[in-house]
């Protein structure tokens, strides 16, 4: 029987994005039916709840998801969006693609960054006014999902025992002088369990695509009691995967090695934070946003989204002109996870040779300072970039 694909456009680019997606998908003969979901924005004004029940039902049926971006506003904005009927009912606007996570538990974050040749946003400066070379990046990055400092476990003003632990703590004593509702305090909880599963996945995919090495990137040596476990379980788990190298670099290192020696890297697992702040450093060797793609593995339930976000001040153009590319990338981490190798690889071979001919030119992949002559700004629209793919197919 046909597979059914979850679609959710979301909210600005994310509604531009997310069809066009689903043309290529057309386009290399992946047979599917779709179901659109409602979530973002949109749904927040007039439901009070911008990730409604039938959504999480609708996933819950059909497992595999696309999912374009949302929108999300802060506090004081968010409720004077608010249908009218709905103000002063003690609704509170939670981001609905972390409501995601959490509800499905999707503890697993992947994040490619790999190089196409000829993007003009590859030539990055390395010395005063020169351009040594382009580098080839192809790095894997695996972000723990659920847990970390985003867990959502914080307080202001702490609960009583919350206060009364912290303050019996012996690194406390330095907080005694702070009165309770002036401390702010955010945890950092990291489990065995699903810190076990981000390492393995990232040995696994290292040992399956012939990536020599898997970088721990965290930071033990201060952090000792979540970076520390981290690292004493990358050190079991490296023990079952003979060939491949673990290496352990600390946040703060690895971004500047990552702007000098970018080639060096294979596989790199790291918590929510540090992933997070790793897998943006390294889109930005490969083009940044527009090409940057993701997946959210949880049980049995998958959701493919661009990195990118909403942004609303592209969402209104008559003509399109954001970069599909980063929507079409995550399409194809939904086709891999689905088995569907060869139409990956089709694909990708298809971006790869639009990017390298550079005829067809978003206005993202433009002419930077000191690149070479030859590289033109892009002018061409949403949909011609994503004809243009088509067209190699
Ligand atoms: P953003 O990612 O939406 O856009 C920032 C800038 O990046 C844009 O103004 C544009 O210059 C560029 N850009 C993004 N996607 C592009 C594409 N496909 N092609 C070419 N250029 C692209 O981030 P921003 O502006 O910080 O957030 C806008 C809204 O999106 C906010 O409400 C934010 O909360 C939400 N957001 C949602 C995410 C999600 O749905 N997963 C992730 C990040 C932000
Ligand atoms: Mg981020």
């Amino acid at each position: 029987s046909k597979r059914t694909i979850v679609l959710m456009p979301g909210d600005g680019i994310g509604k531009i994005v997310l069809p066009e997606a689903v043309r290529v998908l057309d386009a290399i003969g992946f047979e599917a039916d779709y179901v659109n979901a409602d979530i973002g924005w949109e749904f927040w004004c007039k439901e009070g709840n911008a990730l409604p029940q039938r959504t999480l039902d609708i996933l819950e049926q059909h497992k595999i998801a696309l999912f374009g971006a949302i929108t999300s506003k802060p506090k004081a904005d968010s409720v004077k969006e608010l249908a009218p009927a709905l103000q002063g009912k003690g609704y509170t606007y939670y981001s609905p693609i972390v409501g995601l996570r959490q509800h499905f538990n999707l503890d697993l974050c992947i994040r490619p960054c790999k190089t196409f040749k000829g993007n003009p946003l590859n030539f990055i400066r390395r010395g005063p006014g020169s351009i040594i070379e382009e580098p080839e990046v192809d790095v894997v990055i695996f972000r723990q999902n659920t847990e970390g400092l985003y867990c959502g476990v914080e307080w202001t003003n702490p609960p009583d025992d919350v206060y009364k632990a912290l303050n019996t703590h012996p690194k406390m004593k330095n907080f005694a002088w702070c009165p309770k509702e002036e401390l702010g305090v955010s945890t950092r909880i990291f489990t065995k369990k699903y810190t076990t599963r981000i390492v393995r996945a990232a040995f696994e995919h290292a040992k399956k695509f012939g990536y020599k090495s898997v970088t721990l990137c965290e930071k033990p040596n201060v952090i000792r009691e979540t970076s520390g476990m981290m690292l004493a379980i990358a050190k079991e788990v490296a023990k079952e995967y003979g060939g491949i190298a673990l290496w352990n670099t600390n946040i703060d290192a690895q971004m500047m090695w990552l702007t000098k020696n970018p080639e060096d890297y294979g596989v790199i697992v790291a918590g929510n934070m540090f992933g997070d702040i790793v897998s943006d450093g390294f889109a930005g060797l490969v083009g940044g946003l527009g090409f940057a793609c993701s997946a959210n593995i949880g049980g049995d339930i998958a959701i493919f989204e661009p990195t990118h976000g909403s942004a609303p001040k592209y969402a209104d153009y008559a003509t399109p002109i954001i970069n599909p590319i980063a929507m079409i990338l995550s399409a194809c981490m939904m086709l891999d996870h689905l088995g569907e190798v060869d139409k990956v690889t089709q694909i990708r071979n298809a971006v790869a040779k639009v990017i390298e001919e550079g005829n067809v030119r978003t206005y993202d992949m433009l002419k930077l300072k000191g690149s070479p002559d030859v590289v033109k700004q892009g002018a061409a629209s949403t949909t011609e970039m994503t004809d243009a793919i088509i067209a190699q197919l």
